[in-house]
C-alpha cells in the first residue's frame, strides 16, 4: 500500500512543491493527504490548496503549551491517515510527544551537512564559520534537535561574498533534488536502519 504523507511547513513550501511535482512525475510513489502550516501566513497552504490537497492551519499562537499544540498536531494527522510525517521548513522543535507517536515515521530536510549547523540559522552560521563545503541532509528525526539518522545529503560550494541569500539559493537546488528522492526510497522499503546507520537496500 502506498504511503500517506502528511507534511508540515511554516513558510513558502518549495520543499513541498518539489515532493508535489515528483509525485505527479511519478518518481514518488505516495500521495500527500494533508499539508498543515503552524502560521496563517505559510504560502504552503497555498500550494496545497491549488494541488487540491487538504490544508490545514494548526496556528502556534492558538495553543498554550507544546504539548496542546502537538496533540492538536497528531490529531489532524491520524484523522489524514498519515503514515509518514514529512518536516519541510517547519521550524518547530517537536517534543518527545510527537516523536514517539510517530517513531521512526518522521523525516526532515534541513539546509546544512549534519552534524554541522544544526538549528534555524545553518546557512549564517555556516558562513560564519568558514566552511567551503555546504549542502542538506535529510534524516530521520529523533528526540534531539537535527540529530537523526541521515538518509542522504548533497554538497554545494561555499563561494567568496556568497551571503545566506546566494548560500541558501544554491542549497535548497539540491534539497528539490534529494527530498522526494528519499520520500520514494523509503515508499519503496528500502531505508534500513541500525542504530543511527541508515543503508539503502535493494
Ligand atoms: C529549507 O531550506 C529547509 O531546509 C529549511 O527551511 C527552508 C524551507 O524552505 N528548514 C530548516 O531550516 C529546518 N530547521 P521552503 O519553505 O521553501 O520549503
Amino acid at each position: 500500500m502506498a504511503e500517506v504523507l502528511g507534511v508540515l511547513c511554516s513558510g513558502r513550501g518549495t520543499d513541498l512543491q518539489a515532493i508535489l511535482d515528483a509525485i505527479d512525475r511519478g518518481e514518488v510513489d505516495a500521495k500527500v493527504a494533508v499539508v498543515i502550516a503552524d502560521k496563517p501566513e505559510a504560502f504552503a497552504l497555498e500550494r496545497s490548496k491549488k494541488a487540491g490537497i487538504a490544508a490545514v492551519l494548526v496556528d502556534r499562537k492558538k495553543y498554550e503549551g507544546r504539548e496542546s499544540f502537538e496533540e492538536a498536531l497528531i490529531e489532524a494527522l491520524e484523522k489524514a491517515g498519515v503514515t509518514l510525517v514529512v518536516l519541510a521548513g517547519f521550524m518547530r522543535i517537536l517534543t518527545p510527544l510527537f516523536v514517539r507517536h510517530f517513531a521512526g515515521r518522521i523525516m526532515n530536510i534541513h539546509p546544512a551537512l549534519l552534524p554541522s549547523f544544526p538549528g534555524a540559522h545553518a546557512h549564517r552560521d555556516a558562513l560564519a564559520h568558514g566552511v567551503k563545503v555546504s549542502g542538506c541532509t535529510v534524516h530521520f528525526v529523533d528526540e534531539g534537535t537535527d540529530s537523526g539518522p541521515i538518509i542522504l545529503q548533497a554538497a554545494v560550494p561555499v563561494l567568496d561574498g556568497d551571503t545566506e541569500e546566494t548560500l541558501s539559493a544554491r542549497v535548497l537546488e539540491e534539497e528539490h533534488r534529494i527530498y522526494p528522492k528519499a520520500i520514494q526510497l523509503y515508499c519503496a522499503g528500502k531505508l534500513k536502519v541500525t542504530g543511527r546507520i541508515v543503508s539503502i537496500v535493494e
